[in-house]
């Protein structure tokens, strides 16, 4: 009990600003990454879906069927929830999963691919194993990971060419 009641004075919230574990180490990790592992090979891994990724109709369903049961808010294996998005991006006891920006050096999908000996999600006998579909899904939603709110993202993108249409260009 001692390890956890340290951590109940500060509210989870402050306490993952004032302890950025992952963030911290996030930078050596990747650099150290590609040292201590053997080489992935990224070209086996299935293509980003093109298609529009929602969250709720195509991504919570294959983490709520296929990780949840190991990776939710009670006692998550290696301390990696899927159940919540912050969490999430935090990572697990051996650091970031996901990489928002990219999701071929994402380590959460060189798993479920299965290109990790030993690290393969679900672990063998545990579930059935993600479809290139599946994965597919996932490759396409880990950039949308990267701002607040994808919606907000994408709305913004859209203003921005129409601002500059109305900029005028010359003045008469
Ligand atoms: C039957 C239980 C089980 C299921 C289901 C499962 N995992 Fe895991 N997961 C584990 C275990 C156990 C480990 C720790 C493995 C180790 O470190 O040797 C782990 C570790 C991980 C890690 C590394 C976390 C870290 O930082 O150490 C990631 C990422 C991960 N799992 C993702 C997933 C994803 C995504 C799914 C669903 C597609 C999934 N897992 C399904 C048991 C499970």
């Amino acid at each position: 009990m001692s390890s956890t009641g340290q951590h109940s004075i500060i509210p989870r919230r402050f306490a993952s600003i004032l302890v950025p574990r992952a963030s911290r180490l996030a930078p050596l990790l990747l650099t150290a990454l590609p040292l201590l592992a053997a080489p992935i090979d990224e070209t086996k891994l299935p293509a980003a879906a093109t298609n529009t990724v929602d969250f709720l109709r195509d991504i919570k369903p294959i983490l709520h069927a296929s990780c949840l049961k190991c990776h939710g808010p009670e006692k998550p294996k290696s301390r990696f929830r899927v159940d919540d998005r912050a969490a999430l991006l935090k990572g697990g006891d051996s650091g970031v999963a996901v990489i928002p920006g990219q999701s071929a050096k994402s380590p959460l999908i060189h798993y479920v691919a299965r290109l990790v000996p030993e690290m393969e999600m679900p672990p063998e006998g545990k579930g059935d194993p993600l479809t290139p579909q599946q994965i597919a899904l996932l490759r396409a939603w880990i950039p949308c990971l990267r701002t607040p709110s994808p919606r907000i993202a994408h709305r913004r993108s859209h203003l921005a060419p129409r601002a500059s249409r109305l900029a005028p260009l010359t003045r008469p």
